[in-house]
């Protein structure tokens, strides 16, 4: 299992306040049969230097591996505020996966220009990059349903099944193959994994479906 979405590099964001916090994470994960975490801390292009946002996430992944034993593994990630132009950053493909071309973007929450739909479809067609959308189950879903049908990927927050709310709509994205990940977006220890225990028994065979995605998609974008 691949939690592709969390906050768990120790002081790189606010997912941990330090490295006791992110090895209780990862204990956590481990419990709930996470195999392998993509460490996703935030960058935020209007208010943090992209150089000193890769030194420091190199740095808390480092701190971490030193501890890390017996724990899930843990690959680097970033989860990037989608801002116009983002895709013209030099270096953006840093922010990948590590060793693949997949890339976590977060969209705004309220408003939406223009020139940010025209940075959203170029990272679709000329970045040579995967664009894969964070927490797709955020947002209102017409305007999800608009990207998908666009060709967009979408990663599901495992919270979302935490209620019945929008769920036929969710299972449907899956089912047409849209989703390509799920997540715990964990920040802090609470509620743990506890949300995405819960979303492998609403989702059973879904869930293993939604896994195999994923590592087909890492697999098949490795660089
Ligand atoms: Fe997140």
């Amino acid at each position: 299992m691949i939690d592709f979405h969390a906050h768990v590099l120790p002081r790189c964001d606010h997912g941990s306040d330090g490295i006791e916090t992110s090895l209780k994470q990862l204990r956590l994960a481990k419990e709930a049969g996470v195999q392998t975490i993509i460490a996703t801390p935030h960058f935020y292009p209007d208010h943090d230097r992209f150089p000193e946002f890769l030194a420091r996430r190199e740095r808390t992944y480092a701190a971490l591996m030193e501890q890390h034993s017996g724990l899930p593994e843990v690959r680097i990630g970033c989860e990037v505020n989608l801002c116009p132009g983002l895709d013209h950053l030099e270096g953006i493909e840093q922010a990948c996966v590590q060793g693949t071309k997949v890339i976590l973007l977060e969209m705004p929450y309220e408003y939406w220009s223009s020139s940010l739909e025209e940075t959203m479809l170029r990272f679709l067609e000329d970045s040579g990059l995967v664009p894969v959308l964070a927490h797709v189950d955020r947002y209102d879903p017409d305007r999800i349903e608009h990207l998908l049908r666009l060709g967009f990927l979408a990663q599901l927050n495992a919270e979302c099944f935490s209620t019945l709310r929008g769920r036929r709509q969710k299972f449907d994205w899956i089912d047409r193959g849209s989703v390509v990940a799920l997540g715990s977006d964990i920040h802090g220890v609470k509620p743990g994994y506890a949300e995405f225990t819960h979303a492998l028994k609403v989702l059973k065979n879904r869930a293993d479906v939604i896994f195999r995605r994923t590592e087909q998609l890492l697999e098949e974008n490795r660089i």
